[in-house]
């Protein structure tokens, strides 16, 4: 059988698209390989959020290109930017499609066998669908309820490669979930660059609270998590729907980006510090062992000392379980493009390094609070490391690895006692 290489980068909305396009290949019959020396087409899904993963997409063509016959297919974030450009600069792509154009994979694939090189970014700003399609399922599983972004943070390029926002109807959510439950799925994750958008351009009577409560109600579904909710959205009807729906983890990924109100304006980010840890703190109170995530920018244009002090002060008070943070990178097209980037770069690694530093602290400090604690944990697998240790995740989405004098299903939910705190995970045994 043919062979099709996939390479992701960026976010979880490339990696559900990556699978879609396997699910594509497998049907026009290509099996998945990891390994490009023995593949037709390589298909690199790119990211442009910051310069960096750009950069990585230059270096993966350059390392495919010495693979004798294959074709290369651009697609994702950088394809949807560039367009034609990319065909003009990158001689040995073959093809590059945007993020609206996965479903015409079929008619892109059949003039690239013909020996067209073929751009294709079109976008469609009406609703958007996506059939239902198969791929190889762990338990756990990403679900696009929604594409693009209306938000326009002046620092990001999202909502120029991703377009505008655009739902996708209830029922294919609800569908495909149903799909991925019968074919073992215990665990879904709604993805959406804004989820608390959901339903807007709809014509149903739908928002995402309402969304939950429909998802709660499949039957053999065991876990609910979604990604992302931006904060200035983030509401008490979402709260109650985390609380009041059991499969809906208590686990909120709700990037705060700095702790500076004066940044936070410069950022086109719509709340202020203090409305953002007025919301936290209702939900911390509300839905039991809350544990919340978020996303920080170091070194954004005029970030000063103090400005970033505001941002550790967050951190301490919020006490974040994670956090992912970024030195502050210029894109294209965004409004702080025009904003003098003048945060030398190593000062921005130094606050870089601060903070990971002080979050460190809070986080050891948290996962020690698991210590002689019960979780309970959803059985993906066995540890890595070591194959007489299963592995799996606790609701607040941390790693736990476990023995177990029992012999587990993958699949299984059970009570871990976790006896010890690593690094990034938890260690337990189940009697
Ligand atoms: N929709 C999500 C985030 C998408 S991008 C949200 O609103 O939270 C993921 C993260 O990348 C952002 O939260 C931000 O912290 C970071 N990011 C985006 N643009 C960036 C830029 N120009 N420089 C550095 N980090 C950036
Ligand atoms: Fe980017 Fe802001 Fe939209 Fe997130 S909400 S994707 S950070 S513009
Ligand atoms: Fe990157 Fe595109 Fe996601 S820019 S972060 S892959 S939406």
């Amino acid at each position: 059988m043919s062979k099709v290489y996939i390479r992701t980068f960026g976010c979880q909305m490339n990696t559900y698209d990556s699978e879609r396009i396997a699910s594509i290949f497998k049907d026009m019959g290509f099996d998945q390989s990891d390994n490009p020396e023995e593949a037709e087409f390589a298909i690199i899904n790119t990211c442009s959020v910051r310069e960096k993963p750009q950069i990585k997409v230059q270096s993966e063509i350059g390392r495919l290109k010495s693979v004798k016959g294959i074709k290369i297919g651009v697609c994702g974030c950088v394809a949807q930017q560039e367009g034609e450009k990319f065909l003009e600069n990158f001689k040995d792509v073959s093809f590059v499609f945007g993020t609206d154009a996965i479903g015409r994979l079929y008619e892109i694939i059949d003039l690239v066998q013909k020996g067209e090189r073929v751009c294709d970014t079109a976008t469609n700003d009406s609703e958007i669908s996506i059939p239902t399609f198969s791929r190889a399922t762990s338990v756990s599983s990403f679900v696009t309820i929604m594409k693009g972004c209306d938000n326009f943070c002046s620092y990001c390029i999202v909502p120029y490669v991703r377009g505008r926002e655009k739902s996708r109807k209830v029922e294919e959510i609800l569908d495909e979930i149903k799909y991925l439950v019968n074919s073992r799925v215990k665990e879904v994750t709604l993805l959406g660059q804004n989820v608390n958008s959901y339903g807007k351009n709809l014509d149903e009577n739908i928002n995402f609270p309402k969304l939950l409560y429909m998802v709660n109600n499949i039957d053999g579904l065991k876990r609910i998590r979604f990604v992302t909710s931006h904060p200035k959205d983030f509401s008490d009807e979402l709260i109650d729907a985390m609380k009041n729906n059991n499969k809906v983890m208590p686990y909120l990924h709700l990037p705060l980006q700095a702790g500076s109100d004066r940044i936070l304006s410069k950022m086109n980010r719509k709340y202020s510090y203090g409305e953002y840890r007025e919301k936290v703190l209702k939900a911390k109170e509300t839905i039991p062992n809350l544990t919340l995530s978020s996303d920080f920018i170091v070194g954004f244009p005029g970030e000063t000392d103090s400005d970033f002090e505001d941002t550790i002060k967050a951190i301490k008070e919020i006490e974040y379980e994670t956090i992912f943070a970024f030195k502050y990178s210029p894109r294209p097209k965004t409004k702080a493009f025009s904003f003098e980037d003048n945060v030398p770069d190593d000062v921005k690694s130094q606050r870089l390094t601060l903070l990971l530093q002080e979050q460190e602290k809070i986080s050891n400090k948290l996962l020690q609070e698991y210590v002689g604690k019960s979780s309970e944990v959803l059985v993906e697998g066995l540890s890595k490391k070591d194959k007489s240790t299963y592995s799996g995740r606790n609701p607040q989405n941390r790693i736990v690895n476990f023995k177990s004098s029992n012999k587990l299903e993958i699949g299984d939910i059970v009570n871990v006692e976790i006896t010890e705190a690593k690094k990034n995970s938890l260690f337990g045994k189940c009697n």
